[in-house]
């Protein structure tokens, strides 16, 4: 069954605690958590002090995007936040392979860490840049917008990228976590594609309805059959 991730980024931070929680309650599977830097992206977030004060409040796991250059420097600290008595075996931290000219390295670590690892590619970045790293990824990440800010559209032109992530992938237990521009109306097509999770930030945490409706508005589009 396909899962699925609201991102935080478009909860309202003036009652993160409380958004998340009723994410949870509302059928969430995992949180997304966005950190960028400024850098790699051209926007700031959040950094460990806010997986610090949300990993109390769940049972499921977190799935940390680091949008960051040098994410090395970060991942201990990241996972310090978050290893305070849960099951982190199921949380994941994932790396953008743009980052790094060594992210074998970098995903080996996140991997002795005891969380699950994640890669994660551009629009315009070559799947192949994953052919190698198969053994040491439980996740890759395709992003599906230019990453820096929720409420961007789904670039079409990513439906066949994900169906050859599929293919590349082929019997290995890696999840496809598709990220970006996801909402009710296109997350089938993205889920026949291959997608395993979708992540969606602005179509969960939007004010026009609960985001335990919105949650199964998607899940419910994802089963319907055409
Ligand atoms: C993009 C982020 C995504 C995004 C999701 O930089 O990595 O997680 O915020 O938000 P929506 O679903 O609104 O595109
Ligand atoms: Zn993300």
């Amino acid at each position: 069954m396909i899962k699925i991730a609201p991102s935080i980024l478009s909860a309202d931070f003036s009652k993160l605690g409380e958004e998340v929680k009723e994410a949870e309650k509302g059928g969430a599977d995992l949180i997304h958590i966005d950190v960028m830097d400024g850098h790699f992206v051209p926007n700031i977030t959040v950094g460990p002090i806010v997986t610090k004060a949300i990993a109390p409040l769940i049972k499921i796991p977190m799935d940390i995007h680091l949008m960051i250059e040098n994410p090395q420097d970060y991942i201990k600290d990241f996972v310090k936040t978050i290893d305070i008595g849960r099951d982190i075996s199921k949380d994941c931290v994932s790396v953008h392979v743009e980052t790094s000219p060594h992210i074998h390295r970098v995903l080996k670590e996140i991997k002795n860490y005891g969380v699950m690892s994640g890669v994660a590619l551009n629009p315009a970045t070559p799947l192949e840049t994953i052919k190698y790293l198969l053994d040491d990824i439980d996740l890759v990440v395709i992003m599906t917008v230019n990453p820096g800010f929720e409420g961007q559209s789904f670039i079409e032109s990513m439906i066949p990228k994900i169906k050859r992530a599929k293919g590349l992938i082929g019997d290995k237990n890696i999840d496809i976590l598709v990220d970006g521009g996801i909402t009710a109306e296109n997350a089938k097509k993205i889920a026949d594609a291959g997608a395993t999770i979708l992540v969606a930030g602005s179509a969960v945490f939007n004010k026009r309805d609960s985001i335990e409706n919105n949650i199964k508005k998607i899940r419910e589009a994802v089963k319907i059959r055409v």
